[in-house]
């Protein structure tokens, strides 16, 4: 079966996607999917730095709102939030496909990692989806999906993962308890688990070739994934068809994760 032409299982959807920084995110992979299959998007680009690298992609996704936002800044999540109220008036999907971490901590061993340095991770990759799901929950008026980008290293040791291991265990227990503080309002939370992506964010690990290479060694279904199939998971775990499935972890890796 091709995936070529999808069905507009998301006709009438308003999707808001943050993370994209460039045409190799997991988060361009995401609008990619929602816009092929019917949903409007919103998204965000870091700063004005980043800008000219988005803006582009958000053309081509036809992006019906195109804003900054710097989870670190106060103000600006709740800026984004009201002129999505305004123009859109509600939210179906909300994607939070960001990471940040200092580069001693991404690259050193755990062990080193300073206090500040481990609080600003957690606050980047992991506080920030519990500030935007509290202002999403009130636009998710029909209920929702909303979607955390996690990595096999939170449950097991990944060498080189270092302090992202932690800070992913955080994430996907968060999506834990906002599936179950949010689930009697009808919205789902998904921590998806890719396999390894050549990504921006993924440059910053160490031997991460290696770890490509292994990936595609071990994957039972015998390739990588790509943005896409994180973008169509996303998509049909959206739909009424996934409606009873929330909070658990969701591998999209090609079958890694079952491997001994
Ligand atoms: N690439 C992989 O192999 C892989 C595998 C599993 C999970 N992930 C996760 O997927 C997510 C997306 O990463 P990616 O691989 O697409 O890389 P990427 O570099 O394309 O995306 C990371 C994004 O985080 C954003 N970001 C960083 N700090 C921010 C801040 N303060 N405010 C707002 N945005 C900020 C960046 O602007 C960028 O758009 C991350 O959570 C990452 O940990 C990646």
């Amino acid at each position: 079966m091709s995936i070529e032409n999808p069905a507009p299982i998301l006709a009438g959807y308003k999707a808001l996607v943050i993370g994209i920084a460039n045409e190799d995110s997991i988060a361009y992979g995401c609008a990619q999917a929602f816009r092929a299959v019917g949903a409007d998007v919103a998204v965000t680009y870091l700063n004005e730095k980043a800008k000219p690298h988005v803006e582009p992609l958000a053309q081509a996704l036809n992006a019906a709102i195109f804003a900054p936002l710097d989870v670190s800044q106060p103000g600006e999540l709740e800026a984004l939030f009201a002129r999505i109220e305004k123009e859109w008036g509600k939210l179906d999907i909300l994607v939070h496909s960001i990471a940040s971490a200092k580069k001693e901590d991404i690259k050193g061993d755990l062990l080193d990692c300073s206090a500040d340095g481990f609080a600003l991770a957690m606050d980047i990759s992991v506080h920030s989806l519990i500030r935007m799901s509290k202002l999403a929950a009130p636009l998710m008026k029909d209920g929702g999906s909303i979607f955390a980008m996690t990595y096999q290293g939170a449950s097991k040791v990944v060498p080189n993962y270092n302090v992202m291991g932690p800070v992913k265990a955080a994430l996907e227990a968060s999506c834990r308890y906002l599936a179950y503080e949010l689930g009697p309002q009808g919205i789902r939370v998904h921590p998806i688990s890719p396999g390894p992506l050549k990504t921006r964010a993924a440059s910053g690990l160490k031997d991460f070739d290696q770890l490509l290479n292994e990936a595609a060694e071990r994957a039972p279904l015998g390739e990588l994934v790509d943005i896409m199939d994180v973008g169509y998971t996303c998509a049909y775990l959206a739909t009424p068809y996934a409606r009873r499935l929330t909070g658990e972890t969701i591998y999209i890796d090609g079958g890694v994760n079952i491997m001994a």
